[in-house]
């Protein structure tokens, strides 16, 4: 089973961006946990600060992965080009947030990329992405 992460803007600074928002440790130290705690897995990341570079991640796995976990970060709230993209692919798409959305600016509680996604999780801080690859894999197994 092979699950592609995508981490969107500004996700780079996890551990200094925040810190009472998202936490003080850095994501590729939990990707290591992560990775750990599913050893049957592969767990691919990417991150970028642009939104073409994140259309192309989800067009390059979109048809071959089982499963893409992806937290858009500000462009989930503002990218038609990101739901079009998860539109026009074959793989699942997770759509994971760090922090809980709705309980911060209004700003934040509407998602454009949502309704693309086989659904959201949200607000569990990283252990966000634990629980998506959980959902993935038992979604696959239903399948
Ligand atoms: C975020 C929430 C977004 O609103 C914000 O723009 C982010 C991070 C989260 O993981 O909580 O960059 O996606």
């Amino acid at each position: 089973m092979k699950i592609q992460i995508i981490n969107g803007p500004n996700l780079n600074l996890l551990g200094i961006r925040e810190p009472g928002v998202y936490g003080s440790s850095s994501f590729l130290s939990y990707l290591e946990e992560l990775k750990r705690m599913f050893p049957e897995v592969e767990i691919d990341y990417y991150q970028s600060n642009t939104e073409g570079e994140i259309i192309n991640k989800i067009h390059e796995k979109g048809f071959s992965y089982d499963g893409i976990i992806l937290n858009a970060g500000a462009y989930t709230h503002t990218s038609v080009a990101i739901y079009d993209a998860i539109k026009a692919i074959q793989t699942p798409v997770i759509e994971v947030h760090i922090s809980n959305v709705h309980a911060r600016e209004e700003f934040r509680h509407r998602s454009l990329i949502a309704a693309a996604c086989k659904g959201v999780i949200a607000g569990f801080g990283f252990d966000s992405y634990r629980l998506s690859v959980e959902a993935l894999k038992s979604m696959i197994g239903k399948l």
